[in-house]
């Protein structure tokens, strides 16, 4: 099966490189961050306490998260646009650090692969946990004023606050005991910060393909 794992921070440029990654290599694209933000969406819709384990993770079981190119339908509600706001930005790292949520989202995300027959999977704990298999693994980073800007070109607001923000989501997202964002020993460290879309899309496909000689499918 060929998988592609792209972690990283936020802003470092998972979500744009890994759509493009996939539609050049002909697979489908899985962005797992979508689905952490679909059940914090669920919470904050039932008004549940986003630190009750318990209930956060019962929620999780039973939410339907529908995810196509571009779109995010959660119990048939289009959400796309709400996952992406400050609201969901400031309570998702909470969510993603409960373990019972985790387990579940991973299990979901290991037969959205499996039932498409690969992926580029995008996440923070892809290479280290959900496919520590993948084919390929990319770390992928940028420098943090680069992070913010970057940010603040696509959806706007105060570079100095938006630079806070992702600092924030970044140190919960590494410091959590399950699954923390961190490298995989064997994943490729890759530097956004002075390359072109085009140029990072052409180096990781070249290495999809180089790595899928050497390990004979090529
Ligand atoms: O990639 P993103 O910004 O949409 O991710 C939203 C949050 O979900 C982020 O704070 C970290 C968390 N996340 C995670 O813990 N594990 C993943 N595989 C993907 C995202």
């Amino acid at each position: 099966m060929r998988v592609v794992a792209i972690d990283g921070p936020a802003g470092a440029g998972k979500s744009t490189i890994a759509q493009l990654l996939a539609d050049r290599l002909g697979v489908p694209y899985l962005d797992t961050g979508a689905m952490y933000r679909a059940v914090t969406f669920a919470a904050l819709r039932d008004g549940v306490d986003t630190r009750n384990e318990g209930e956060v993770a019962a929620l999780a079981q039973k939410t339907r998260i529908e995810l196509s190119p571009g779109r995010v339908v959660v119990d048939g509600a289009d959400v796309t646009a709400e996952i992406r706001t400050q609201r969901i930005n400031a309570a998702v790292s909470h969510v993603a650090a409960l373990s019972g949520v985790r387990s579940i989202l991973r299990n979901a995300q290991r037969l959205w692969v499996e039932s498409r027959g690969g992926g580029v999977v995008e996440g923070r704990d892809i290479g280290t946990v959900v496919f520590p298999d993948a084919t390929l693994k990319v770390f992928l980073t940028a420098r943090p004023e680069v992070r913010a800007r970057r940010r603040v070109a696509e959806s706007g607001g105060d570079v100095d606050e938006i630079a806070r923000a992702i600092a924030e989501r970044d140190r919960l997202d590494s410091t959590r005991s399950d699954s923390p964002l961190a490298t995989a020993a064997d994943s490729i460290q890759f530097d956004t910060s002075d390359l072109t879309i085009d140029q990072v899309v052409d180096d990781l496909h070249r290495m999809v393909i180089e790595k899928e000689r050497i390990n004979g499918r090529g």
